[in-house]
């Protein structure tokens, strides 16, 4: 037998995006290929790419600059693009990038391995549907044989597209209509990975609270699923992302509370503090709603910790609104938030309003701003927890420390200790006391460790 062929995926998007990398890398691996050492250029590249925001496109084109050279030198490697730009751009990858073999959309992972094998002989391949194919999606292979980087800690897809119409999104074209995975295979691909040893699950859908609706048109049927996944003996952690504020209900928060494994951690996408920015977004609810919300699922869940997205420089966006934006998000006293500035994107209602684009030097100092707001809270929020002794599952060492351990407590805040002579493998769950505070982590010392890892360790097997 010869070399096996070598394989790398370079992840751009979201965690929806990361988990359909972990299955693709799984199918490859299934399909014989290896995955390429570090720093060498696999003999098969693949691009899972990401469209939300304009410089997501851009980093890709740049990216197969990178390897235009390389593939005229190396025609037999190969080069394939999936992902939401993918599915978005189509042909236009392969007029712009003639040195690409293969484009495939969000709904056709599984044909990716074959494709490339009839790029091999055929040509260039390009498959894209619009809409997942009822059958495949029901098939959680491609989910179980997942190449995962925690081996104890897994995604869960419970919902794929979104029927949302936020008016600067571009999920919903790329991704497709909602389309909710039946209760019973989502509980057996959990059940199976419990017993691989998964200890946490973060279910994935772009609008977790209206999971279901398109099986039974009963709703609630979210706080009824996190209340199954509850009872799966192995699984001690459970995180969701991301429920929609204007679905976000009491039977949501009661099911968190009342099962035991789900995390005192809630991500609730704000986007903006304007109630007329909200409304021009599409997004269905308002400030005071919102807040409602989020000061009930506080006031039930002890210890809570919220994080959310904002958007900078919405067309239209006015100083004033920007300050209630700002006003809002103090009150909020978020853990964390992730930032965006605007982009508009082709096809959705927002990219129409240019005559309300705000000047880029405007939206910069804004989102200055803002950073500045979020910091503060999330450190005060870091600076509260000093003293705590909190349970940590352990990931490993420090990106950039290998005597440093890291890991996440069960508010999801990043924890790094100093390794100690007692032995802890990524995968332990542990208590730390944590000493120190920063804004986007914690540092603490080992107090004790709680258990080993449940995961098996896995052998690399050499394929002569
Ligand atoms: N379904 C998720 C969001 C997925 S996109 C939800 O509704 O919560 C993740 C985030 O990207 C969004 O919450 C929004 O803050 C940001 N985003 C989406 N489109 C954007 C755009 N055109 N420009 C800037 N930020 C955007
Ligand atoms: Fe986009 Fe809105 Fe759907 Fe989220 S809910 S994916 S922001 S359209
Ligand atoms: Fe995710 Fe980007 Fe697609 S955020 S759903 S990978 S457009």
């Amino acid at each position: 037998m010869g070399t096996p062929k070598t394989f790398a995926i370079r992840t751009f998007g979201c965690q929806m995006n990361e988990h359909d990398s972990e299955r693709l890398a799984g199918l490859m691996v299934a399909d014989g290929l290896v995955p390429a050492e570090k720093d060498s250029i696999a003999d098969v590249v693949i691009f899972n790419t990401c469209t939300i925001r304009e410089n997501a496109d851009l980093r890709l084109y740049s990216a197969l600059g990178e390897l235009k050279d390389y593939k005229k030198a190396h025609p037999e490697m190969q080069i394939a693009v999936g992902g939401c730009m993918a599915q978005k751009d189509r042909d236009d990858i392969l007029r712009r990038a003639n040195w690409v073999d293969v484009v495939f959309g969000t709904h056709n992972l599984t044909s990716a391995p074959g494709l490339l094998k009839k790029a091999l002989t055929d040509g260039p391949q390009i498959e894209i549907l619009d809409a997942p194919d009822p059958e495949a999606h029901k098939d959680m292979a491609p989910a179980l044989y997942a190449v995962r980087e925690l081996p104890f800690a897994a995604w869960v897809t419970i919902q794929t597209g979104c029927d949302n119409t936020c008016a600067y999104c571009i999920v919903p074209s790329v991704r497709g209509v909602e389309v909710s995975r039946l209760v019973e295979d989502i509980m057996q691909e959990a059940t199976m990975l419990a017993a691989s040893g998964v200890t946490e699950i973060t279910v994935l859908g772009q609008n977790v609270n209206s999971y279901g609706r398109d099986i039974t048109g009963r709703s609630p049927l979210f706080s009824d699923l996190l209340r199954e996944l509850g009872t799966i003996d192995g699984i001690e952690r459970i995180r969701f992302t991301s429920p929609h504020p204007k679905d976000f209900r009491d039977d949501t928060i009661r099911a968190m509370l009342e099962t035991k494994a789900v995390c005192n951690q809630l991500h609730l996408p704000l986007q903006s503090g304007s109630n007329r920015v909200l409304s021009s977004m599409r997004r269905g609810y308002t400030i005071e709603r919102y807040m409602e919300k989020l000061n009930a699922a506080r006031a039930a869940i002890d210890d809570l910790a919220i994080t959310t997205d904002i958007i900078v420089g919405f067309p239209g966006e006015t100083e004033a609104e920007f300050e209630e934006t700002l006003a809002a998000v103090a009150e909020a006293h978020f853990d964390a938030a992730y930032t965006f500035i605007f982009s508009a994107r082709e096809g959705t209602r927002a990219a129409e309003m240019q005559s309300e684009f705000i000047e880029d030097e405007i939206v910069a100092e804004r989102f200055d701003r803002l950073k500045e707001v979020l910091n503060r809270s999330a450190l005060e929020k870091h600076q509260a927890r000093v003293g705590n002794t909190e349970e940590v599952l352990v990931e490993g060492p420090s990106r950039r420390n290998d005597q440093v351990l890291s890991g996440r407590t069960r508010q999801g805040k990043l924890v790094h200790f100093p390794v100690t002579n007692e032995p802890v493998r990524a995968g332990s769950l542990v208590t730390v006391k944590l000493l120190k505070a920063a804004p986007y982590h914690l540092k603490g010392e080992l107090v004790s460790v709680l258990r080993a890892p449940k995961h098996k360790v896995r052998i690399p097997l050499h394929v002569s």
